[in-house]
C-alpha cells in the first residue's frame, strides 16, 4: 500500500514538473554565479575603453570584484561622473576619451597612469555598431564605424604596445571582436571586426617576445545599449533563435572571459579571437 501512494506522489510530480515545464517553454533566463578571487588582480591596473555600458562596464565591476584598479574611458563625460558617483569605490577612476582621436591617445594613456601608476591590463571595449541598411554604399557609416571600431582599435593598441615596451610591462591586452567579425557580410562593422581580428592575431605575434599578451574575445547577441535593437531586448526572457543555445550572453559571461584572458592562467593563450557566441547560427 504505502509503494502505491509513493508511486502515485512521484506521478503527481512529474505532472507538475511538466505543467512547470510546458509554462517556461520560451522563456529563457540566466543568473550568472561566478568565481571570485579576490586576490587574482591584486597588482592589476585596468584600463577599460567603453567602460561606462554593457560589456565594458560589466568587465570594469569585475575587476574591481578581485581588486583591481580600474580606469574607465569613453567620450561622454556625464556618463562617466554617474557611473564615478554610482560605484562610489575608491579603486575606480574614469578619463574622457574618444578612441577614433589617435593622435590624442598616447597622452590620454600617459595621463589615465599617472592615475593608480603603471597600467598592465588593456580592454580595447570601446566600439559602436549600426544595423544595415545600406550596406552596399559608401554612407558616412562608413566612416564613423571604421573610425571607432577599426582605426580606434589599430591606435589603441600601438600606442598600448609602444607603452608596455617602454615601462618594460608584461601586460595583457584584450580586444574586443565580434562574431560579426568572422562572417561574409559585406558591412561596416563586419569589416571593422575583421579588422580587429587581424589586428589581433598579427601584433600578438609580434609582441610576445616582450611579454605582451593579446587576444580578443567575439561575442555573440549581448543585451547592452549598442543600438536600438540591443536596447529593445527582453532583459527578462533572453531567448534568442540566433544561437544554438537559444539565449542571449550576457555582459558578466563576456566579462568572465575578459578576465580570464587578463589571468596568469591564460599566460600561453597569445593572438586567439575567442568565440563567445552561445553556438551562433551562421
Ligand atoms: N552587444 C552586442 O551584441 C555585441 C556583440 C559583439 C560585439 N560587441 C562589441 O562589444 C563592444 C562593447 O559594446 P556593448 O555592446 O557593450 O555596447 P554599449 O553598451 O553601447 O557600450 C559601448 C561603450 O563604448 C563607448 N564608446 C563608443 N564609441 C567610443 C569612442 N569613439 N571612444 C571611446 N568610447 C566609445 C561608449 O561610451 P560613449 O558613447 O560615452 O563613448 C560605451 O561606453 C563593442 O566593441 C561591440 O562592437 C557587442
Amino acid at each position: 500500500m504505502g509503494r502505491i501512494i509513493r508511486n502515485i506522489k512521484k506521478v503527481r510530480q512529474l505532472i507538475s514538473d511538466f505543467r512547470q515545464y510546458r509554462k517556461r517553454r520560451g522563456i529563457y533566463t540566466c543568473s550568472v554565479s561566478y568565481f571570485v578571487d579576490n586576490k587574482r588582480f591584486s597588482r592589476g591596473v585596468v584600463l577599460v575603453s567603453g567602460g561606462t555600458s554593457g560589456i565594458g562596464l560589466a568587465a570594469a565591476r569585475m575587476f574591481l570584484l578581485e581588486g583591481a584598479k580600474v580606469i574607465i574611458a569613453a567620450r561622454n563625460q556625464s556618463k562617466l561622473d554617474k557611473i564615478i558617483n554610482e560605484e562610489n569605490n575608491p579603486n575606480l577612476s574614469a578619463i574622457q576619451l574618444d578612441v577614433s582621436d589617435i593622435s590624442s591617445f598616447p597622452m590620454k594613456l600617459l595621463n589615465a597612469s599617472e592615475i593608480f601608476g603603471d597600467i598592465n591590463i588593456f580592454v580595447n571595449c570601446a566600439g559602436v555598431y549600426e544595423t544595415p541598411q545600406e550596406y552596399m554604399t559608401l554612407s558616412d557609416k562608413y566612416e564613423y564605424i571604421m573610425n571607432i571600431n577599426h582605426k580606434g582599435m589599430y591606435g589603441a593598441n600601438l600606442a598600448e604596445c609602444e607603452y608596455l615596451k617602454q615601462c618594460n610591462i608584461k601586460g595583457k591586452i584584450i580586444n574586443i571582436s565580434s562574431v560579426a567579425g568572422e562572417q561574409y557580410h559585406c558591412t561596416p562593422y563586419a569589416l571593422s571586426k575583421w579588422g580587429v581580428n587581424v589586428i589581433t592575431k598579427a601584433l600578438a605575434m609580434q609582441m610576445a617576445e616582450y611579454g605582451i599578451c593579446i587576444n580578443a574575445v567575439a561575442p555573440g547577441n549581448v543585451p547592452t545599449n549598442i543600438s536600438q535593437w540591443h536596447r529593445e531586448l527582453d532583459r527578462n526572457n533572453l531567448y534568442t533563435e540566433q544561437h544554438r543555445n537559444h539565449r542571449l550572453v550576457l555582459p558578466e559571461e563576456v566579462a568572465s572571459l575578459i578576465l580570464f584572458l587578463a589571468s596568469d592562467s591564460a599566460n600561453s593563450i597569445i593572438g586567439q579571437v575567442i568565440g563567445i557566441d552561445g553556438g551562433f547560427i551562421k
